[in-house]
């Protein structure tokens, strides 16, 4: 996350002279999320933001689990600090997020340096295991708690961006065999409706004009309604998009056998939802998938995308790909490759394999050899990134609704995201962030489209 917005002001914290908190975020948008309520909550206890370290009284990791280079990068982290820390031995180290729910002790004995070791399901207790560190203690805390952190926290601050995260469901119960979220996140929890419902409408209220609905499995949100009734993300989304002010809501990630029929209606006749979606498959071959564990074909996969199509055309869509899972041929490869082929993304992520300990997949031992990974995902990437720029490319020329969120890097330019969540830069002055307009696309360029207000 980027620490320069100050998300806790002085004039909210307790403290006469405020405390500097240093928050690095890996991992998914769910951590971003997290980081921000992080800092939330340790603004009463008169911690201010800081983007760096070096100034510093408490310096909080929030961390990823997902693949082996992630986890590493923790370490490495943890040993950059270590000069900082014997400078100044009153600054505070802590690791949050989903190593330190996967490995808690193992942090603990292998750098010394840490004070705290906090769970993603428990950093409400953030100000009372600073309050015991400042006692001499090294407070871990990775229980999935009874109570729901999102209860304990304060309230949400003004937003300096028009733009939001809501998590609205967390957790996994798929256990893909190769994924440890449902070992780090826990079972799958809904919040109840109202909840969100009053967390959206306060940060609408804010100046937040999109609001991007958070879960690991989003759209198995299955939440409490008002009287006790079950409500479904179609539902919720459709209760979100009637508060006046709020323009779009997105949701992320999704899980192809969660799409249920109300939800796939939503996309053709709400027009607040936006028109992308990320839908991974991870695997074009069914030997592949059925490994996976992901319960439905390539078939199926094709089947589902057709349907959304249908109800909404012009969707673009994104996606997750793994190559190079134990026992994948190169038939296997190829029929990801036609997948993409018959699918057409316009966004996408792919990665090589990882091992992860205590998953299904890590007792395999019909390894795919790492040149023949690399080799595979290079291929991938160039298909992947063909269909991208095509995408981009198709925008030129239209017009489209932008959402503007800053000055861009060049004078007299502002940066937004049009409906498919594309960057999008233009020339105009006096714009304010969260201003809808017109664009017309003039220029697709690497990662951006180039525009003019109409
Ligand atoms: N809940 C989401 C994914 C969360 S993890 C879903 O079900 O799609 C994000 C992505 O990381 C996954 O979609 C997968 O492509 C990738 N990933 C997860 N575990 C991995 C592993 N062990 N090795 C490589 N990639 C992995
Ligand atoms: Fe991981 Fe699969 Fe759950 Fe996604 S659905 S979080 S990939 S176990
Ligand atoms: Fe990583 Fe945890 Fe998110 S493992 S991808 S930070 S849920």
């Amino acid at each position: 996350m980027s620490n320069t917005e100050n998300l806790n002001t002085e004039a909210q914290t307790a403290a006469a002279v405020p405390k500097k908190l240093h928050i690095k975020t890996y991992g998914c948008q769910m951590n971003v999320y997290d980081s921000e309520r992080m800092a939330e909550a340790m603004g009463p206890e008169g911690y201010v933001l800081t983007d760096r370290p070096e100034d510093a009284d408490m310096v909080l990791l929030n961390t990823c689990h997902i693949r082996e280079r992630a986890a590493e990068k923790v370490y490495h982290e943890l040993g950059r600090l270590k000069p900082l820390k014997l400078a100044k031995p009153d600054m505070k180290i802590g690791v949050a997020g989903c190593v330190a729910q996967a490995e808690g002790e193992e942090i603990r004995r292998r750098s010394p340096l840490v004070d705290l070791v906090v769970g993603s399901q428990s950093y409400h207790k953030l100000p009372a295991m600073v309050k015991a560190v400042d006692a001499g203690e090294k407070p871990i805390e990775t229980e999935f708690p009874v109570e729901d952190k999102f209860d304990m926290l304060p309230e949400r601050p003004a937003s300096a961006r028009p733009t939001a995260f809501l998590t609205v469901q967390e957790g996994c119960d798929k256990f893909c065999a190769f994924c440890v979220v449902p070992y780090t996140r826990g079972a799958e929890v809904s919040r109840p409706a109202d909840r969100i419902m009053t967390e959206a409408r306060k940060l609408v209220a804010k100046g937040v004009r999109e609001i991007t609905l958070l879960g690991q499995n989003v759209n198995a949100y299955h939440g409490a309604g008002p009287a006790g009734e079950d409500w479904s993300l179609a539902r919720l989304v459709r209760e979100l998009a009637k508060i006046d002010g709020l323009e779009r809501i997105r949701y992320t990630t999704s899980h192809p056998n969660d799409m249920e029929d109300d939800l796939i209606a939503a996309h053709g006749d709400e027009p607040k939802l936006m028109p992308y979606l990320h839908l991974p498959v991870q695997s074009g071959s069914d030997k592949v998938l059925k490994a996976m564990n992901r319960k439905h074909t390539a078939a199926q996969y094709i089947a589902l995308i057709e349907r959304i199509r249908a109800a909404r055309p012009d969707l673009v869509l994104s996606g997750d790909f793994i190559v190079g899972f134990p026992g994948e041929t190169d038939q296997d490869f190829e029929d990801t490759m036609d997948l993409v082929r018959k699918v057409g993304y316009g966004a996408a992520y792919s990665f090589k394999y990882s091992a992860r300990p205590g998953t299904p997949a890590a007792e395999r031992k019909d390894l795919v050899p790492a040149e023949v990974a690399d080799a595979r995902l290079q291929r991938l990437q160039a298909l992947l990134t063909e269909q991208q720029r095509a995408t981009q490319q198709a925008m030129v020329g239209r017009e489209c609704w932008v959402l503007f969120e800053k000055p861009g890097r060049q004078a007299g330019q502002w940066v937004g995201k049009s409906d498919f969540l594309q960057a999008v830069h233009v020339k105009a002055e006096g714009l304010a962030p969260g201003t809808l307009a017109r664009v017309r696309i003039i220029e697709a360029v690497t990662n951006s489209l180039a525009g003019e207000l109409v």
